[in-house]
């Protein structure tokens, strides 16, 4: 059963089986795409435009580089996202397939068809326009996962709204600066979300965010989830989303919108300042939503596809609401959380719905090993996880120990794992093994998908030779790159096209390095001040700006990255108070203070693991914190740096002692 390897190396080949019915079945044929992309940029992807997308008015022109780095694809050609996703899956016969098969928290099973999730899109497309929504408004979208939740991203396409889905993870605050930055017309949301066993109160969160300074929103729906008596409705602004559909017609013809329509916006943390919102095209971006499902995950008619991200997340857009649905599709939906009713509810789910193709995060598979080595009952080997046929990796690099663990017990030894890497960023894949083709490595992304120019260069743009580490970079652009930051195009060029090479190199923000052998990508991590705490991106100035706003206790904070085994990074703030350096118990009470408060400022996701108490922080002489320093002793390593810059070397000790 085990598929061949070799063991000097720890190369796992695509088994045989897999390979004869891959789209893409050997490495010949994935090289043979990657010469026609070297050969003809622009015929590449606009006959595979041409192929795989259905336009209501074709294109004239593939490729604009007149403006760069606002590069367009496909810009004359009319189309339209749900039109693709549902009426045209329609049309080739599969109105009675299931679309989604959703699982709630407490395990309720419901499936909704092709033509049944259209007469959803079209009444919730035809709710929007009756309350003013027109083409290019903005539309926030704070939402548990839900069918409702894909529903009203696909209504926003449908009439060329633009969407912005806000995780519901994210507090008030973070909520209403998405709402102001995109000046949204509209919020969906839902009364409560439900996750292992526990509401949150999404609408209280929206009505909290509404409360100051968002006067661009005028209607708010809501979805009820749980029905909860909690909820209040604003009379004039707030209306019950299912109670309206119910009174809209079923039909709805799309909005013919230009490929570079903005689709959504999506909010993302970068190294300096606010989240920037990310702003994403339609024909483009589509494209490589559904090519990647066609190549990376292989997908057939028969597959049971199961993407576990949040639609709140960009893996959501691309892996739930838009790739699996523009294929066909059958996918899994699920709204609650790995380890509730226990930690086998992923194997559980696999077995009952009989997934073939499991897309998950390191993060979980991390956790979910601990729990399965300590209870037999909840190992995935309990489970008949024989349907799985391919397995998926996204968020954060998958050490090796992991990998072969999801390999053997998920996997059976019979799954290739697509460890893919990308970027909210890129709207889809960049590198990524191609289960029928490549031979897999445990811990490396393998190769660039076709069609995408990815390199390691060093600081003046020339390629480093392989085996040296250096800065990934994208040589040319690709359709389903972002096109601009929202509101702030030269945020844009700065973060993503620096004048370091040219304005022509896509600059990723990762280090990696390219086997001396093969030329695989291994990510090396971010090279920015971006962390990565449980596959969520983390900007360290968020924290330390929300942990400075706290001005009654705080002075200064300085927040970095630490490598944690379950959670990849863990997010470590040295905080200087107002008052005395607290120890024991103060500290552990202060401590908590001020978790509680990130959590309120940004959301639960960004509250530091670490936090230690400093009379000051170790700065150079001309006043600047020594985040290397910090991110030793964070580290528990020696301290090895010199420190003979350091104004105050005493409060190194301070710093070391854990709250
Ligand atoms: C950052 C992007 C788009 C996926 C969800 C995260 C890291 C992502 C991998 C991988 C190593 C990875 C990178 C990247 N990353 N996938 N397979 N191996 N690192 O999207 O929140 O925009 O984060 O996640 O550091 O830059 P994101």
């Amino acid at each position: 059963m085990n598929a061949p390897t070799t063991p000097q190396t720890g190369i796992v080949n695509p088994p045989a089986a897999f390979a004869s019915q891959a789209a893409i079945g050997s490495m010949d044929a994935y090289r043979a795409l990657c010469e026609r992309a070297e050969s003809d940029y622009a015929g590449f992807w606009g006959d595979l435009a041409r192929e795989h997308l259905v336009w209501k008015q074709p294109f004239t022109k593939t490729f604009d580089d007149s403006n760069k780095p606002f590069f367009k694809w496909f810009e004359d050609g009319l189309i339209n996202v749900s039109h693709n996703c549902l009426d045209v899956q329609i049309e080739r016969g599969l109105g009675n397939k299931a679309a989604l098969i959703f699982e709630a928290d407490d395990g309720a099973v419901t499936e909704v068809t092709y033509s049944q999730l259209l007469d959803k899109v079209a009444r919730l497309a035809n709710v929007l326009k009756a309350k003013g929504v027109q083409k290019g408004d903005r539309v926030i979208i704070y939402m548990p996962m839900s069918v409702e939740g894909v529903v009203a991203m696909q209504a926003c396409a449908r009439i060329g709204a633009t969407h912005s889905v806000v995780f519901g993870g994210f507090s008030a605050q973070s909520l209403r600066e998405r709402i102001q930055d995109t000046g949204a017309v509209m919020v969906i949301t839902a009364d409560e979300q439900r996750r292992g066993g526990k509401s949150l109160p999404l609408k209280a969160i929206a009505d909290e965010a509404l409360a100051k300074d968002c006067p661009s929103v005028r209607t708010m729906l809501v979805y009820k989830r749980t029905a909860s008596d909690q909820v209040a409705y604003q009379a004039g602004r707030d209306l019950d989303m299912l109670a309206e559909m119910a009174q809209q017609s079923a039909v709805c013809e799309p909005e013919w919108v230009s490929a570079e329509h903005p689709l959504f916006l999506l909010y993302t943390s970068g190294s300096t300042g606010k989240p920037k919102g990310v702003q994403h095209s339609t024909g483009g971006y589509l494209l490589q939503a559904k090519l990647s499902m066609l190549w990376t995950f292989d997908l057939k008619p028969s597959d049971v596809f199961w993407c576990t991200a949040d639609i709140g997340w960009v893996t959501g857009h691309s892996y739930i609401t838009y790739g699996p649905l523009a294929c066909g599709a059958t996918e899994i939906v699920f709204e609650g959380i790995p380890t509730y009713p226990n930690a086998g509810r992923f194997w559980d789910m696999i077995q009952r719905h009989k997934a073939t193709i499991f897309y998950t995060a390191p993060t979980a598979i991390r956790s979910l090993i601990k729990a399965a080595e300590a209870d037999e009952k909840i190992h995935p080997r309990s489970f008949d996880l024989s349907s799985l046929r391919l397995l998926g990796s996204v968020g954060e690099p998958i050490n090796p120990a992991a990998w072969t663990w999801y390999h053997e017990n998920v996997g059976g030894g019979r799954c290739p794992i697509v460890d893919t890497f990308w970027q909210t960023e890129s709207g889809a894949h960049l590198i990524t093994p191609l289960p029928g083709a490549t031979p897999l490595v445990p811990g490396s992304c393998t190769l660039p998908f076709p069609g995408i120019m990815a390199a390691v260069v060093d600081e003046t743009g020339k390629d480093v030779p392989w085996g040296q580490g250096g800065i990934l970079v994208v040589k040319k652009p690709w359709p389903s790159l972002m096109r601009t930051v929202w509101g702030d195009p030269e945020r844009f060029k700065k973060s993503y096209f620096p004048e370091d090479f040219k304005g022509e190199f896509y600059l990723a923000g990762d280090g990696a390095v390219r086997d001396p052998d093969t030329g695989y990508f291994t990510i090396t991590g971010r090279m920015d001040d971006v962390l990565n705490v449980s596959g969520h991106r983390m900007g360290t100035m968020e924290i330390e700006s929300a942990l400075v706003s706290c001005t009654e206790l705080v002075a200064e904070a300085a927040v970095v990255g630490r490598p944690d085994d379950t959670t990849g990074e863990a997010i470590c703030a040295f905080v200087v108070l107002k008052r005395p350096r607290p120890t024991g118990d103060e500290a552990r009470q202060i401590a908590n203070e001020l978790r509680n408060w990130v959590a309120k400022e940004i959301g639960p996701i960004a509250k530091p693991k670490d936090i230690r108490f400093g009379d000051n922080l170790p700065k150079t002489r001309s006043g600047k914190i020594m985040r290397r320093l910090l991110r030793s002793i964070a580290r528990g390593e020696a301290v090895t740096q010199d420190t003979s810059t350091l104004e105050n070397p005493a409060i190194l000790d301070q710093l070391t002692e854990r709250v």
